[in-house]
């Protein structure tokens, strides 16, 4: 297939392209680059040995975006663009509802024109919001109980909602949901991986920094949850897992069905301090961290039931946390994207 990858240079999206092409399918790359750099596209192009069409367009930008559908032969469309920033989102929600609607409705309206009727969509476990009972299945339906946190949540449950709502009105269009669970690691390369801007907020990229000195030790929120050591637990996939899940998705396209929905996590519970040993074990680097107090707005535990894709897609997660703590470490300690580029201008 010839997959359009809408936010491809980013951490998920960059993984799902090397996997796609791997696995014989092509790509069109389209990122605005607002939280990815060029280098992204540069280091695919690296490990695929083959050039990416990449377009920096806004997928907002409906003009803009049309010239690639009018251009390109596509199969399917891929969305992985938007804003993911969940305390942002917090104090800026119209930007992340703007941005996250927005883009994705521009992309399904150029899909109709283009007669494209494939689309996968890049959800998440917050869809299953506050009191869903772990380990969770795709049948908890937390948009009726609208348990949700956070708006950035809320864009990821509207555009469910709305892919939803179009496969009933349009039995030519198919949709495939997947809602990861926490996707952690990078490619075995070390040439991309999860390189956030400034403080990462996220557990692992934040245990990276802190084994590379860059940050002095990890601030471990809480440790009085009801879970085996009291620090919260959730469901760690690597990246490269969860891409390949992405390529044994594009087979629903040949079914009958116009809607799937599927979790992509491994079904394993992992505490923060289960990661953090794990993170020492690996890269026998020593991770100082402290306990303080809860952060807000977190759960305890939060992990799948992975069984409707393990079945139904016959994927399953198969890297385990050694390979994730191994691989962040080494994409961290060659410096991310950004030092790469920096080493590449004093050259
Ligand atoms: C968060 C988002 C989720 C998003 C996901 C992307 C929230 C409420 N949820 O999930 O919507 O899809 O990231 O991966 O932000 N922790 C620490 N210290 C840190 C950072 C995290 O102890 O510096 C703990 C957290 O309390 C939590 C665990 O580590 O128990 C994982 O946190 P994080 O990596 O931020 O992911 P989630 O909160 O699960």
């Amino acid at each position: 297939m010839r997959v359009l990858v809408a936010g491809g240079a980013g951490y998920i999206g960059s993984h799902t392209i090397v996997e796609l092409y791997k696995s014989g399918h092509r790509v069109v790359c389209v990122d605005n680059l607002y939280n990815s750099k060029h280098k992204v596209i540069k280091n695919v192009e690296e490990i695929v040995k083959a050039k990416i069409p990449f377009y920096k367009i806004d997928c907002c930008d409906k003009k803009k975006l049309e010239s690639v559908f009018k251009k390109e032969k596509i199969d399917a469309v891929i969305m992985f663009q938007g804003y993911k920033a969940v305390g942002e989102s917090v104090k800026i929600p119209i930007k992340y509802y703007r941005n996250n609607i927005d883009s994705a409705l521009t992309i399904i309206e150029l899909m109709d024109k283009y007669d494209v009727h494939n689309i996968m969509f890049s959800s998440s476990a917050t869809v299953y919001g506050k009191s869903a009972k772990s380990p969770i299945k795709e049948t908890y339906d937390a948009l009726e109980l609208n348990e949700i946190t956070n708006p950035y949540g809320e864009t990821k449950a509207m555009i469910e909602k709305i892919l939803m709502d179009k496969t009933i009105a349009d039995s030519k269009f198919k949709a495939v949901i997947l809602r990861y669970f926490n996707p952690v690691g990078a490619h075995e390369s070390g040439l991309i991986g999860e390189d956030p801007n400034g403080i990462p907020n996220n557990l692992m990229p934040y245990i990276a920094k802190v084994a590379t000195g860059k940050l002095p030790y990890l601030n471990v929120f809480g440790n009085d949850y009801k879970t085996k050591d009291g620090t919260g637990v959730r469901d760690y996939i690597h990246v490269v897992d969860l891409a390949r899940g992405h390529v044994a998705a594009l087979k629903c396209y040949n079914k009958k069905q116009n809607l799937y929905v599927y979790n992509l996590g491994t079904g394993k519970g992992t505490s923060v301090l289960d990661l953090v040993n794990a993170y020492e074990k690996a890269n026998d680097k020593k991770i100082n961290y402290k306990i303080v107090g809860r952060r807000a707005g977190d759960i305890d535990k939060l992990y799948c039931n992975p069984t409707k894709a393990n079945n139904e897609l016959k994927w399953k997660a198969k890297l385990d946390i050694v390979n994730m703590c191994k691989t962040s470490y080494k994409f961290e300690t060659k410096g991310g994207l950004g030092c790469q580029e920096k080493k590449q201008k004093k050259k």
